[in-house]
């Protein structure tokens, strides 16, 4: 059986010049097992033909709204409820206005009007138009009415200029259309995904403590497995806050990034941000102490005072605790932390889970060939009566598991609470 086999899915396509890559979209599906449909704008139909998609997906193509002879075969309500799955790709910045303002003046925006099926969208356009304050406001509109966007990527564009706009490829949204498929959470849930409308901020990577203007303590945490933690809950629906420290990372597409580079300005961009989320996930690895005082100038070898005996004394300084400031600070978050400890792992992270407040502790083993600047990870997943053991996996997969056993436990929670 193939990933889609049974699934039937819409494809909306709006006026860009992306349009022609959704072709090879529809193809990939259907390679996939699914049940293509499509339905196009008018404007659409300008950059590709009806008759390639309706030659591509075997099944007629619908535009018309306002059409006696397609309303007597499948008309605009069933076309509506026939979809488990609605992808509209390339999405326009007018056809994403016209969804955010709850138009029904074409089949397409009719069609997502009417539907309680899940919505993704594929924005693709000119950078300026895509970084355009009223397509950004309209985009967060959506995304906070549970449609789910991904991309734009970055890179060249049509119109010969560089930013992001472009439309991801085609392979790529047929992959997080059967990733959206593939989770079992996602088929208990399917009419709706389990995050969407819900914040989730995640800190990632390591931070750098400044001892003077060329020099810094870090560690060597990579930021990989919370930028995968951080696409898990972008693909389960959330709205993603990534606060980064320095890595040679891409975002995940849809999730919005602040790079800072030390711990005390991590904790401030996570402090301001947390009060819009409904998750909190604490995967950076945030230096314990910085250097009390930064040098204004670099320090010299040969420099007078105390290193003159060869010797250099740097005083540390504490630095504030994020998660522990946070989840007391806002106690309604479902707070996660992680505890990387190199001995006695599970003590240690218990008692880091009472001791900060946490909903929820992910602890992993680090060391020599073990948890940092790997592709792959073994974790502990500990919570105030029960554990979850989870084997070592590439760091992408466990990310999917550990989301989805965090919103199980959210889900959870917030039943608990609102009764
Ligand atoms: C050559 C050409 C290319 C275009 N490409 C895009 C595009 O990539 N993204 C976009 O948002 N609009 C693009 N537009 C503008 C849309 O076609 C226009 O806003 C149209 O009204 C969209 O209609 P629809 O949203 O109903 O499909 C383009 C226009 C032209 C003439």
């Amino acid at each position: 059986m193939s990933a889609l086999t049974n699934k039937r899915i819409l494809i909306g396509i709006s006026g860009g010049i992306a349009a022609y890559k959704t072709a090879e979209l529809a193809r990939a599906l259907i390679k996939h097992g699914a049940e293509v449909r499509v339905c196009m704008t008018k404007a659409a139909t300008e950059f590709i033909t009806p008759l390639t998609l309706q030659a591509l997906t075997g099944n007629p193509v619908s535009s018309e709204l306002l059409d006696p002879a397609a309303e007597a075969a499948m008309g605009h309500i069933e076309l509506a409820r026939w979809a488990d799955l609605i992808m509209i790709a390339p999405a326009t910045a007018d056809l994403i206005a016209r969804l955010a303002n709850g138009h029904a003046d074409d089949l397409l925006s009719t069609i997502c009007l009417a539907t309680e099926t899940p919505i993704h969208l594929a924005p693709a356009m000119n950078r300026l138009m895509w970084s355009n304050a009223a397509t950004q406001d309209n985009c967060k509109t959506l995304s906070q009415r549970g449609y789910t966007l991904h991309g734009p990527a970055e890179g060249e564009q049509a119109c010969g200029e560089i930013g992001a706009g472009r439309m991801l490829e085609a392979q790529d949204l047929a992959d997080l259309v059967i990733s959206v498929f593939d989770k079992s959470i996602f088929n208990q849930s399917i009419a709706k995904l389990p995050l969407s409308g819900k914040t989730v901020l995640i800190t990632a990577g390591p931070t750098r403590e400044a001892i003077d203007p060329v020099r810094y303590i870090t560690n060597r945490s990579s930021g990989k497995m919370g930028y995968a933690i951080a696409a898990a809950a972008q693909a389960l629906g959330a709205t993603v806050q990534l606060v980064s420290g320095p890595v040679s990372l891409e975002a995940p597409d849809g999730v919005e990034r602040s790079f800072i580079e030390s711990a005390a300005q991590m904790h401030d961009k996570t402090m301001a941000l947390a009060n819009d989320a409904d998750i909190f996930i604490a995967t950076a690895a945030v230096a314990d102490y910085s250097p009390a005082q930064v040098a204004e100038q670099k320090i010299k070898k040969d420099s007078k005072g105390q290193n003159s005996n060869q010797e250099l004394s740097l005083k540390l300084q504490t630095n504030k605790d994020i998660l522990s400031d946070v989840s007391h600070a806002f106690p309604r978050l479902f707070s996660v932390g992680f505890a990387a400890e190199t001995e006695n792992l599970i003590e240690n992270a218990l008692g880091k889970l009472k001791r900060k407040n946490l909903n929820m502790i992910v602890a992993n083993q680090v060391g020599e060939n073990k948890g940092f600047d790997r592709d792959t990870n073994q974790i502990e997943i500990l919570w105030q009566d029960g554990q979850l053991s989870l084997p070592e996996q590439d760091k992408k997969t466990l990310a999917i598991e550990l989301m989805t056993t965090i919103t199980e436990h959210f889900i959870a929670s917030s039943t608990l609470t609102s009764k």
